[in-house]
């Protein structure tokens, strides 16, 4: 039962949940700061394995969004010059800090196989799915 899962565990369910229930969600993963060496390290995902398993602060949308502590939207990757590409059938991408006591711990990454599908109500149920998430740490 829930109670005799790990937090990765728990996090892994809550990607494999995003994943299947969300049509345009294609891939789910959390992102983990190292802010002692300033990189993001791959956590819990579901979707096509990726090589970047870790991410330098400011390389990519994902270290840009651990650097701005703000949420990114991209609806068109091949508009985006600071973009690190895992897959030729990504077309978008949002990225959602996880605050956990106000500091930014990580970040929620879905990747989608269509063009512009994020909205604003992506983003509000992202910040709350990683309202959610920062309970467990
Ligand atoms: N596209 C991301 C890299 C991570 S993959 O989407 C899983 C980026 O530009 O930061």
């Amino acid at each position: 039962t829930n109670q005799t899962l790990s937090r990765d565990e728990k996090l892994q369910a809550i990607c494999q949940f995003l994943n299947e229930n969300v049509a345009h969600y294609n891939w789910v993963g959390f992102y983990f700061a190292n802010h002692e060496n300033k990189t993001l390290h791959l956590g819990p995902y579901v979707g096509a394995p990726t090589d970047h398993t870790e991410i330098p602060f400011g390389k990519g949308i994902c270290g840009q969004v651990a650097e701005s502590n703000a949420n990114f939207v991209v609806p068109d990757v091949a508009a985006q010059d600071n973009y690190i590409a895992c897959s030729f059938t990504v077309k978008s991408e949002i990225v959602v800090p996880l605050f956990v006591n106000g500091i930014n711990i990580g970040q929620i990454d879905i990747d989608s196989h269509v063009l512009d599908p994020f909205t604003e109500e992506d983003e509000r149920f992202l910040e709350f799915v990683n309202s959610e998430v920062a309970e467990l740490f």
